[in-house]
Formats: structure tokens, C-alpha cells, sequence
């Protein structure tokens, strides 16, 4: 446990080491911060003594000056501690966040398949805050509250010897219960802070996913599954709540039997004449005001073991590599001619039964693929391995001759234009939704894109054309129109690789030959592979691929495939009943 918590203490350490300077400053303030409640506590003596037991007129005017300026100092050192604590904090917190973030961007699409997006943006959110109340309320504060101690205990010695053992005899009974406490603190956290993740999780899909619980009346059931996980957390809260609250008063009666002790002796010493009125009180002060800092020394340390505990989940998602990256030698790809080549390709996804098997595939420049076949028989899995979204099992997958693997994944993925099978829009204006990838593109570029892909006529017709804010995933648009917002985006990337995933699914038969039509002239020159139902898209490949779970069954041209009368053709069939049916659905 300790040696765990140092290592996560070192790892943290880089975070906090910009801010350095700041945070020297709030532990230089700690000392003269030590000194000030000393300081009150000694002026207890002589105000008894000096003032109300010899009546010394002078000391009454000097004793309310020095505990004005004891105040005075105090509270000017105690804000420069906490702004500059709380500067490192905050900066601190800002700065894991953006590495955190920024590493999310590199992990690779396996890791985000893995792990709901609510448990992903909980880390984001909630395990950095409890982190950072660990930095603010953590290890400086208990050196703060430490120094004042020691100051303190400095008074206690100094007044009565033996007082001052005796009430040291209690510390051990405090200290114990406390780091026991700090141990459970820090188990709770770590099993709240999954739940928390949980909740986020829940969250996320009712909200994003409203209109079908709408649609199938799953209100009370959303409902239900969500109260059910609160109340995990309230109990886990409640838990915890038990231990934050138990500290406090627990120290507080092992003080009162301190108190009562220090009471009984020193009242019996000044009795006998042993101590004056003014030792004792001055004492008595002195202990009285250790129990603040014990108390925050208490709960910063809970605080801590809480913050590690966070610390640890964060560190998880940085310490997740990448699954896909690139190698050391990994070339820059440029002025790519299009040739892609599969060769003896096998693709599992996790260590389930291969999706892909033994996938030979030689698609020339300039080709046009169609790859046919049922559905789940593995045909986006085949055109995510171009872009390196998925490494193959077995095989490799090559662009120009290079091996994917071998070029860097930025200007690999430079090369391929992708309209995937459920296009993403931001909640953006139509305009940087069509230019992501580069914002820096001309306004003729974009709208030239955006008539290509037959979008222009109906983004001019949105409220406020091209700077019209589309929702989030673009839910202010319908189907068809984010799909041709999606084709004017890769359009407008103009790379010589370009896969169309069902890109035409969501037009009308009409639209869609528009479509197609300025599809057909963007794809010359260019690398195509288009997985499409559409007979007329189909028919217009160069070469047509049937795949039948992930095997290439047949190849060739569709007269070719026609004449064959095996797969495709069955297909075929298939796929003409529904566009008479779509034809008859559009008259
Ligand atoms: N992320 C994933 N994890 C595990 N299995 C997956 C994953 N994605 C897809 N699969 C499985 O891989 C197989 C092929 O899926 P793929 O999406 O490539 O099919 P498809 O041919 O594109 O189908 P469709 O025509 O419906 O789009 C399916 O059986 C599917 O269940
Ligand atoms: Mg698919």
C-alpha cells in the first residue's frame, strides 16, 4: 500500500513540477504561518498573568497590539497559502486533463469499442476532480498543519513538562483510527468512483438513445435500472460518509479525556502553587488549538488515500497503450498511386472466430471494387483494415507496396477518403462539418464539394445555410442529407484511396443516381472500394467481390459473376426484388 502510494506520488510529482515556485511559497508559508498560532497561544501567559493577576497597565496595551499583529500576519499567510495551493491545484488539474485527452486521441478504436463512453468521460471529469482535492487538501496541508503542531507543542513543552507528556501519551490513540480510516477511505473511493462511472454510463445511453426509450415506453425501466444503481452509490456514499463522519468525533472524546486529565493536573499544580494561573491557560490554549489541525490532518489524509485511488484509474487509461501504432522505421507516404493489396488476410476481432479469412485481394489504381454480400459476412471489417482502423491477425494489408504497418498513421490515413456506414457529424455549422479534416479549406471548395454530393440545395435551404449549427450527430438533418454531408466531406479531402461503406443507403433511387453520377467522376483516378446493396452502384464496378462469412467467394465482373450463376447471382435476385420494390415504393 505504501510502496504503491509513493509510486503513484513520483508519478505525479511531473505534473506538479512546473508549478514548483508557487508551491515552495505555500510551504515556506506553513512556517511563519506555525509561528502565528504559537505565538497566540504563548500571549495567553502573560495576558493572565501580567494583566489580570499583577494588573501590569503596560502589558494591556501591548498584549491586544501583538495578538492584532499575530492576526494580521496569520491571515495574510493564510491566504497566500491557499491562492498558491490552490493555483497548483487547479493548474495541475487542467494540465492531467489535457494529457489525458490528448491521450484518448491515440488510443485506438478497439479501446473506445471496449469501454462505454460514460466510464471514459467519468475519468475525464471525476477521477481528475478528486485528484486535484488531493493535491489541494493533501500532503501540503498535512505539512502545514504539521509545522503547527510542532509550534504548538513547542508552547506546551515550554509552559508544563509534564503536562505536556501526558497529553503526548493520547497522540498514538488518534493517530491509528485515523490512518485505518484513511485505508477504508480510499476502498470506498476507488468502488464509488465505478459507480459514478456506471451512472455516467447509464446516463449517456438514455440520453443519447431518448427517442428509442421514447419509442418503446422503457421510461420506468431506464428508470428503474438507474435508481438501482444510485442506490449502490448513496450506500457506498453513505459508507464513507460513516467513516468521514466518526473521525472527527473520535478525536474530539479522545481530546476531551486529554482535556479532562490536563484539567485535573494542572488545576491541582497551580492549587499547590506549583504553575501560575497563566501556564496553565496558556497551556489549555495551546492544546486546544492542535485539535483543528489534527482534525484537518484527518480529513486531508482521507482526501489523500481518496485522490491516490484516482489517481490510480487515471494513470490506467495513460498506461493504455495504443493497440494500434506506428513502427520505428514507419515511412511518410506520399504521392500514393492507389494500389492496395490484401494477401492472405485473417481478422479476428478480440479472440473471437476470424471475421476475415485468408482475404486475397489486388485492387490496381484507379479500379473500382464493389464488395457484395450479406450482411455481417465481414465487408466493413475489410475496408476498416485499409485505414489501419483494426491490425489484421494473420497477412498484411499493403498500399504502393508498403505494408500499413510500415507507413505512419497520419499519412496513411491521409491518403483514404472514408464515408463510413453511420457517418459521424459534430454538432457544428454545415461548413466545418464538410471541411473537417481542413478547416482552412476555400468557400468555393466547400460548396463545389458540397454540389458533388447534391447537399448544396438543401444546405442553402437551412436557416442559415452553410453556418447552420446541424445538432449533435447531426440530428437536425435528415438521413439522407447527413449522408450527403458525410460524401462532400470526403469529396473535399480528394484522396486517392476512397471507400464508400453503404455512403448511398439513406438516398432515394433518384438522389442516389445524382449521387452516383458525380460519385463517378470523382472516382476516376482514384482507388474505390464501395460496399453498396444498390444494383446500379454495384453494376458499374470494375470489379465486383462476394464475400460469404469473410471468405472471398467469387471475383470478377458482373456479366462475369452473372453468367457464373453461383453466389452473386443469388444475390442478384436479391438485390433486384428490392429495387423494384423501391422503385414501386418511389412511384
Ligand atoms: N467491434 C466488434 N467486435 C466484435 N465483433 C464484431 C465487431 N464489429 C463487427 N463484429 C462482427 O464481425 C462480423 C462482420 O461484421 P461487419 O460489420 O464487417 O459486417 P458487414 O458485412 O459490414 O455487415 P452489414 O452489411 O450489416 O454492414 C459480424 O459478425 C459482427 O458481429
Ligand atoms: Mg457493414
Amino acid at each position: 500500500m505504501l510502496k504503491d502510494s509513493i509510486n503513484l506520488y513520483k508519478r505525479l510529482f511531473p505534473f506538479v513540477k512546473p508549478y514548483w515556485k508557487k508551491f515552495i511559497v505555500a510551504l515556506i508559508c506553513t512556517i511563519p504561518l506555525s509561528f502565528c498560532s504559537a505565538g497566540i497561544a504563548y500571549l495567553v501567559k502573560p495576558a493572565l498573568d501580567d494583566v489580570f493577576l499583577n494588573k501590569d497597565m503596560q502589558m494591556l496595551k501591548l498584549i491586544p497590539l501583538g495578538i492584532i499583529c499575530l492576526y494580521t500576519l496569520r491571515s495574510f499567510f493564510e491566504y497566500l497559502f491557499n491562492y498558491m495551493l490552490g493555483y497548483v491545484g487547479h493548474s495541475f488539474m487542467t494540465d492531467v486533463r489535457n494529457r489525458v485527452y490528448a491521450h484518448l486521441q491515440t488510443l485506438s478504436l478497439s479501446f473506445f469499442l471496449k469501454y462505454p463512453t460514460g466510464q471514459i468521460m467519468s475519468r475525464i471529469t471525476n477521477d481528475i476532480n478528486l485528484l486535484q482535492r488531493a493535491v489541494n487538501t493533501g500532503l501540503i496541508k498535512i505539512i502545514k498543519e504539521i509545522f503547527t503542531i510542532i509550534g504548538l507543542t513547542g508552547v506546551l513543552i515550554k509552559q508544563d513538562l509534564k503536562l505536556a507528556c501526558i497529553s503526548f501519551l493520547i497522540t498514538p490513540w488518534v493517530i491509528i483510527p485515523l490512518l485505518r480510516f484513511g485505508k477504508k477511505s480510499r476502498k470506498f473511493s476507488t468502488r464509488g468512483q465505478q459507480k459514478v462511472g456506471k451512472i455516467a454510463t447509464f446516463m449517456h445511453e438514455a440520453i443519447t438513445g431518448n427517442r428509442i426509450v421514447k419509442a418503446f415506453g422503457m421510461e420506468e425501466y431506464e428508470n428503474r435500472r438507474f435508481s438501482k444503481e444510485n442506490v449502490r452509490l448513496l450506500r457506498l456514499r453513505l459508507k464513507r460518509l460513516k467513516i468521514r463522519s466518526i473521525s472527527g468525533p473520535l478525536m474530539e472524546s479522545i481530546g476531551g479525556v486529554a482535556g479532562a486529565a490536563v484539567v485535573f493536573y494542572g488545576g491541582y499544580s497551580v492549587l499547590a502553587g506549583d504553575s501560575t494561573p497563566g501556564t496553565f491557560f496558556s497551556f489549555v490554549a495551546a492544546l486546544l488549538l492542535t485539535y483543528a489541525p489534527l482534525r484537518t490532518i484527518g480529513t486531508s489524509y482521507q482526501n489523500i488515500q481518496e485522490g491516490l485511488a484516482a489517481a490510480k484509474r487515471v494513470f490506467q487509461v495513460l498506461d493504455t497503450e495504443p493497440e494500434i501504432r506506428e513502427s520505428k522505421n514507419a515511412k511518410q507516404l506520399s504521392d500514393v498511386r492507389g494500389r492496395v493489396e490484401f494477401s492472405g488476410v485473417f481478422f479476428a476481432y478480440d479472440d473471437n472466430e476470424p471475421v476475415l479469412r485468408n482475404i486475397n485481394l489486388h485492387v490496381k489504381p484507379g479500379e473500382v471494387v464493389a464488395i457484395v454480400g450479406m450482411t455481417g459476412s465481414g465487408k466493413t471489417t475489410l475496408v476498416n483494415l485499409i485505414p489501419r482502423f483494426f491490425d489484421v491477425t494473420e497477412g498484411t494489408v499493403s498500399i504502393d507496396g508498403y505494408d500499413v504497418k510500415n507507413i505512419t498513421l497520419s499519412s496513411l490515413r491521409n491518403q483514404i477518403s472514408l464515408v463510413s456506414q453511420h457517418p459521424y457529424l459534430f454538432n457544428d455549422t454545415v461548413r466545418n462539418n464538410i471541411s473537417y479534416g481542413d478547416v482552412n479549406q476555400s468557400e468555393e471548395k466547400i460548396v463545389e464539394a458540397a454540389k458533388a454530393a447534391f447537399a448544396h440545395e438543401f444546405i442553402e435551404r437551412l436557416p442559415e445555410g452553410y453556418n447552420s449549427v446541424i445538432g449533435e450527430q447531426g440530428v437536425k438533418l435528415s438521413g439522407g442529407q447527413r449522408q450527403r454531408i458525410a460524401i462532400a466531406r470526403s469529396i473535399l479531402k480528394d484522396a486517392p484511396v476512397l471507400i464508400l461503406d453503404e455512403a448511398t443507403s439513406s438516398l432515394d433511387s433518384q438522389l442516389e443516381k445524382d449521387v452516383q453520377q458525380s460519385l463517378e467522376s470523382l472516382v476516376k483516378n482514384r482507388t474505390t472500394f464501395i460496399v453498396s446493396h444498390r444494383l446500379s452502384t454495384i453494376r458499374n464496378a470494375t470489379r465486383i467481390i462476394v464475400l460469404i462469412n469473410g471468405k472471398i467467394v467469387e471475383e470478377g465482373s458482373h456479366e462475369e459473376l452473372l453468367s457464373l450463376g453461383g453466389e452473386y447471382a443469388k444475390l442478384y435476385s436479391i438485390y433486384l426484388e428490392k429495387d423494384k420494390m423501391a422503385c414501386k415504393k418511389g412511384a
